[in-house]
C-alpha cells in the first residue's frame, strides 16, 4: 500500500508534515504496512494537505487532512481508499485536474520528486535520450518550431535565445536558470523545482547540449528554502547516476550545474541585475544590449531562461515539436501554468493550453471569490501587470490579447480582489513597491517612483485632483518611456489600469477628505 503525503512548501504550511509524523505514528501503533511518498503538490491549494491511497481502482484523494483526522481515516477503511467526508474520489477524476492540458506538469505530484526511477517511470530523461541523438541545430529547430516562448513573462521565442547563444564566440557559455520568482501570486516555479527537479534539470541540460554550454546556475531565493533543498538533493543525485558530469549519460557532453541563492531582492529576477549578483555583484540592472546571450555571465554568452520555459524542454523533445505547438490560439503557443490567488475559491496551479479568457479562469475555474463578495479586479502578471475589471474579463489568455489591452500575462499568476479592495491603495502599493525596489540606476524608477507615492497621497488628500491626475499619467508616461527595465518600465500598468478602470476608488478619497 502506497499513501502520498506532499512535502511541497504549500502543504508544508498546512500541515503536511504533521500528517506525515500522524501516519508514521499510527500505522506502526496498528501494525499496519504501508509505505509513504511525499510527492509534489497537485496544485489545488484550497485542499491542501491533500494525501492519496494508491488503490486497484488507481490514486483516491483526500484533503484537507490534518493530523487530527488520521486516526479516524484510517478506522474507516482509508488504505481501501473508502469513502469519507474529505474524500474527493479518484484524483485523475477531480474536475480541476480533469480540465487540465499538463505536459509540462505532467509529473507533478504523481511521482517523487528524489527518485530517478519514478522520473523514468513516468517518462522521464525521453527528451535527453533523443537530444542525444540529434546536432545542436536540429534541437534548435525543434524548440524553435515547438513554438516554446519565455514564460519567465516577456515572451521571447526560446529557439531564437538559445541559437543566438549558440553562434556567439566563447569558449566558455552557461545555462542560468531564472528561479527568482518574484511576482505576486505565483508559484509555479517553486512547484517545479519541489515537486519534479529533475525536469529542470534534464531541460538545462538539453540547453547546454544545444547550445555548446557546460555549465549551469539556478539562481533562485532564500524565501524558498525547500526549494533549494530539493534542488540540491536532484543535482547531487543526477550527478551520481551520471545524467550530469564529464559525460552526460555517457555522450561527448559535459554539463553539470550549481545552485546559487539569492537575498531577498525583486530586482535580481531581472535578468541581467541576476548574473551580477551570481557575479557576487551588487544585482544593479545592465543595460542591453548586449543581450546576455551574447555577453552575460562573466561576459561569456549565456541563455537565461525561466524555470518554466527550460522545464517545458523535455516534454517537447520527447514528443516532439508539433505536438507542444499545436496547443494555444494566435502566436501563444503550448501550455501555460496558471497560478490563481487572492481572494479565490479554488486557489492552485492550472495547466492549460494558451486560449481560456479570464472570465472562465476565475469564475469557472477558480470558482470566484473565496469571501462569496463580487470580484472587483484581477490582477494579471504581478506587481508590474494590469488590474482588470469583470467588464475585460473577455479578455484571452494569451500574450497578445494583454498586451492590446495594456496589461501583461507576465508570469502568468492571477490575483483576484473582492468589491472591499481600495484601487487607489493598490495603484499606491505598485508605486511604493517600485521605490523600495528599485536598484537605482535610473532617475525616472528611482526618483519617479517616490514621486508617485507622494502624488496619489496628495490625490488621496483631495489636494488639486485634477492636476495630480495630470501628474501621474505624465510621470507613469515617463516611467514607461525612459525606464532602463521593466520594474520602472511596467509600473504604469498597475498604476495605470486602476486609474483608468477604477476612477471611483480615487474620487471617493477625494470626497472624504473634503
Ligand atoms: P525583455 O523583453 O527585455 O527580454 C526578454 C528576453 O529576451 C531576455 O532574456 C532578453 O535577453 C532576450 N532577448 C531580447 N531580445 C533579444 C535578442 N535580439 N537576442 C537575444 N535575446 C534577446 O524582457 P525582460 O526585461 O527580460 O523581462 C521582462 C518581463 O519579466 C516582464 O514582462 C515581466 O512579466 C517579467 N517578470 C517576471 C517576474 C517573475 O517573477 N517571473 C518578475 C518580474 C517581471
Ligand atoms: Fe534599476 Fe529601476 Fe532603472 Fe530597472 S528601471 S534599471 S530597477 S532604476
Amino acid at each position: 500500500t502506497v499513501i502520498y503525503i506532499p512535502r511541497d512548501s504549500a502543504a508544508l504550511a498546512v500541515g503536511a508534515e504533521e500528517v506525515a509524523n500522524a501516519f508514521h505514528t499510527q500505522l506502526s501503533k496498528r501494525n499496519l504496512e504501508a509505505h509513504i511518498i511525499r510527492n509534489g503538490s497537485r496544485g489545488m491549494h484550497w485542499l491542501e494537505p491533500l494525501i492519496e491511497i494508491e488503490t486497484d481502482q488507481g490514486r483516491i484523494a483526500y484533503g484537507p487532512v490534518q493530523a487530527s483526522d488520521v486516526s479516524a481515516l484510517l478506522d474507516g477503511g482509508f488504505l481501501e481508499g473508502a469513502d469519507h467526508p474529505l474524500c474527493h474520489g479518484l484524483v485523475e477524476e477531480m474536475p480541476f485536474l480533469k480540465r487540465q492540458t499538463r505536459l509540462t506538469f505532467l509529473r507533478c505530484g504523481v511521482a517523487d520528486p528524489l527518485s530517478i526511477a519514478h522520473y523514468k517511470m513516468h517518462r522521464g530523461f525521453l527528451g535527453l535520450e533523443r537530444a542525444l541523438q540529434m546536432t545542436p541545430a536540429e534541437i534548435i529547430q525543434e524548440v524553435t518550431d515547438s513554438g516554446l516562448r519565455g514564460r519567465g513573462g516577456a515572451g521571447f521565442p526560446t529557439g531564437i535565445k538559445w541559437n543566438t547563444a549558440r553562434n556567439a564566440k566563447g569558449d566558455q557559455k552557461y545555462i542560468v536558470c531564472n528561479a527568482d520568482e518574484g511576482d505576486s501570486g505565483t508559484f509555479s516555479d517553486r512547484m517545479i523545482m519541489e515537486g519534479d527537479p529533475f525536469v529542470l534539470i534534464e531541460g538545462m541540460t538539453i540547453a547546454g547540449i544545444a547550445t555548446g554550454a557546460t555549465k549551469g546556475f539556478i539562481y533562485t531565493r532564500s524565501e524558498y528554502p525547500h526549494s533549494v533543498a530539493a534542488l540540491r538533493s536532484a543535482v547531487k543525485l543526477a550527478e551520481e547516476a551520471g545524467i550530469l558530469g564529464p559525460s552526460v549519460l555517457g555522450s561527448s557532453h559535459a554539463f553539470d550545474m550549481e545552485v546559487r541563492v539569492g537575498a531577498g531582492s525583486y530586482v535580481c529576477g531581472e535578468e541581467t541585475s541576476l548574473l551580477n549578483s551570481i557575479e557576487g555583484k551588487r544585482g544593479v540592472v545592465r543595460t542591453k544590449p548586449p543581450f546576455p546571450a551574447i555577453e552575460g555571465l562573466f561576459g561569456c554568452p549565456t541563455v537565461v531562461n525561466n524555470v518554466i520555459s527550460l522545464a517545458s524542454i523535455p516534454i517537447i523533445l520527447d514528443r516532439g515539436a508539433k505536438h507542444y505547438f499545436h496547443y494555444g490560439v494566435g502566436n501563444s503557443h503550448g501550455t501555460i501554468p496558471i497560478q490563481l490567488a487572492g481572494n479565490i475559491r479554488h486557489s492552485g496551479l492550472f495547466e492549460t493550453a494558451f486560449g481560456l479568457t479570464l472570465n472562465e479562469l476565475v469564475f469557472e475555474i477558480g470558482g470566484g471569490t473565496l469571501s462569496g463578495r463580487p470580484v472587483k479586479a484581477a490582477m494579471v502578471g504581478g506587481p508590474l501587470g494590469a488590474y482588470f475589471p469583470p467588464s475585460m474579463f473577455d479578455t484571452v489568455f494569451d500574450y497578445e490579447s494583454f498586451t492590446q489591452r495594456n496589461g501583461i500575462v507576465g508570469h502568468a499568476g492571477i490575483v483576484v480582489f473582492d468589491d472591499t479592495v481600495d484601487m487607489l491603495k493598490q495603484a499606491r502599493f505598485a508605486m511604493e513597491f517600485c521605490a523600495i525596489e528599485s536598484c537605482g540606476k535610473c532617475t525616472p524608477c528611482r526618483i519617479g517612483s517616490v514621486r508617485g507615492v507622494e502624488v496619489i497621497d496628495k490625490i488621496a488628500r483631495g489636494e488639486r485632483p485634477e492636476e495630480h491626475f495630470e501628474l501621474l499619467a505624465d510621470l507613469c508616461n515617463t516611467m514607461d518611456k525612459g525606464s532602463l527595465c521593466a520594474l520602472g518600465g511596467f509600473t504604469s500598468y498597475p498604476v495605470m489600469s486602476s486609474l483608468t478602470y477604477f476612477p471611483q476608488d480615487f474620487e471617493v478619497h477625494e470626497r472624504k477628505s473634503q
